[in-house]
């Protein structure tokens, strides 16, 4: 390592901490903190506060190595730091806009706490002209004794993969003034060897949230297909296929569903609609792929009333809660609306999820009528009229279903991420229905 520049990472959460660990596995000496005390206490106990594969691991291994130390106070953490990364929450408000107050917070507390040039580098996914905002706080709010700047590098982390995103991305993104801030950033990430993509601020904020909007893009056009596709008897999965092979199209992000949920994609939509309209430019398309989205529920829950005709007084098994595999995190997850709907419909749910249950009973802890959880699938799956899969968790696709037909009431699948072997449920009797294919059940209708 050429220098011994020191980082700091202020929040600890989904971004911060991968990336605080992250910096530290390539090297660097990292301070993290957080203004939620449990939280730093947790980590520097070796407990990440999330589940994250790697992340523990990685944890513990910089614990023991002294590279990375969480401090509880967050004005010790900057003036331990030459670079410092705002890894804080930017969650939307009512409006779509996004909640910026944490972003300020700490940027005051940078500015208070000041005692030596800095590089504060925005991370949190943030509007177009956060950077500058953050640095006239910090000119506000500050003793202007000290210089220093504000960079932008956002963040490309997918939740549970972070630890893998952040040691192999395909993209590093640095937007920057001067030559200083520039090369400092250069320096910080040249041990990983990728591809760096030198910007002014505001195109790197925006990559960002153009990324992730042209993301949620794909995701509700697939959806789209995949509803035409149901309706004129051809194959969703078959089409995403086509379209993938054409590399100006590529494969990724064309799984047809219920569509996508989580911390990022939809408020980073509400946020870009929102940057958009305030600079006076409609981008309405964006709102059409909002609104794609929000009709995937609905979409789904039919299906299952399809399947099942009545849903009053039926025993239902949810397999996976989480918004994706891999992680605990329900923010946003479209198993919430699901299961709310179907309760309303007069169903029992019976739900399974591998990592995220715990955080599901404390959401629906008010209104836990008629929820079983269960620590298994094949648990959930007992006596229910059929099984609804909404996360695509690699264990529902090794299921034994000789041994799931022996404990359902009905044979009944309905696949909200169109992940499981067709072939392999329908030679076990199963009626299986999946998102973006018309339902045949055993009698020849279709529905
Ligand atoms: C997303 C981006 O993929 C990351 O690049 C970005 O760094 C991150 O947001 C962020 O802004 O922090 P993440 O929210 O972890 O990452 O999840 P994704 O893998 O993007 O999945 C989002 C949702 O889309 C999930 O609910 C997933 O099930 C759904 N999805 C994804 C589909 O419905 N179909 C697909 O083809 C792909």
């Amino acid at each position: 390592m050429s220098s011994k520049r020191r980082v700091g990472v202020l929040g600890l959460g989904h971004v911060g901490l991968p990336t605080a660990l992250g910096f530290a596995e390539l090297g660097w000496t990292v301070a993290g903190t957080d203004s939620d005390r449990s939280k730093v206490e947790s980590v520097s106990a070796g407990v990440p506060p999330f589940y994250e594969p790697g992340l523990e691991e990685l944890l513990r291994r910089h614990l023991t190595s002294g590279r990375f130390r969480a401090l509880p106070e967050i004005g010790e953490a900057v003036r331990q730091s030459d670079i410092l990364f705002i890894c804080v929450g930017t969650p939307h408000r009512e409006d779509g806009s996004a909640d910026l107050s944490q972003v300020e917070g700490a940027a005051r507390t940078v500015a208070e706490n000041l005692d030596s040039y800095k590089l504060i580098v925005e991370k949190s996914t943030a509007p177009v002209m956060t950077a500058l905002w953050v640095e006239r706080a910090i000119q506000r709010y500050g003793n202007r004794q000290h210089a220093f700047e504000v960079a932008c590098n956002p963040e490309f982390l997918r939740e549970g993969t972070a630890v893998h995103d952040f040691l192999h991305p395909d993209r590093i993104v640095i937007g920057a003034n001067s030559e200083r801030a520039r090369s400092w950033l250069r320096e910080l990430y040249e041990p990983l060897g990728r591809p760096m993509l030198i910007t002014d601020r505001n195109s790197a904020e925006m990559i960002k949230h153009a990324s992730n909007a042209f993301l949620a893009l794909k995701i509700s056009f697939i959806n789209m297909v995949s509803d035409l596709c149901e309706a004129a008897g051809a194959s969703a999965q078959d089409i995403a296929t086509g379209l993938g092979l054409d590399p100006r199209i590529g494969a990724h992000f064309l799984q047809a569903g219920i569509g996508y949920g989580g911390f990022c994609l939809p408020k980073d939509l509400k946020a870009f609609i929102h940057v958009a309209e305030e600079l006076g430019v409609n981008f309405g398309l964006l709102r059409e792929v909002e609104r794609i989205n929000q009709g995937r529920i609905d979409r789904f829950v039919r299906k299952v009333q399809q399947a099942l005709w009545v849903l009053q007084d039926k025993q239902l098994a949810v397999w996976g809660l989480a918004f994706k595999p891999q992680t605990d995190d329900i923010r946003d997850a479209p198993s919430l609306h699901v299961v709310r709907r179907l309760r309303q419909a007069g169903a029992s749910v019976r739900l399974y999820d591998p990592a995220a249950t715990q955080e599901f009973r404390r959401v629906f802890a008010e209104e836990p009528d008629r929820l079983v959880y269960c620590s298994s699938a094949l648990e959930a799956a007992r006596g229910a009229h059929a099984v609804l899969v909404l996360t695509e968790w690699p264990e529902f696709g090794e299921m034994d279903w000789k041994q799931v037909r022996g404990c359902v009431a009905l044979p009944i699948v309905v696949d909200g991420r169109n992940f499981l072997d067709a072939a392999a449920l329908r030679a076990e009797g199963f009626e299986y229905h999946r998102m973006g294919e018309a339902s045949l059940v055993p009698d020849g209708i279709k529905i």
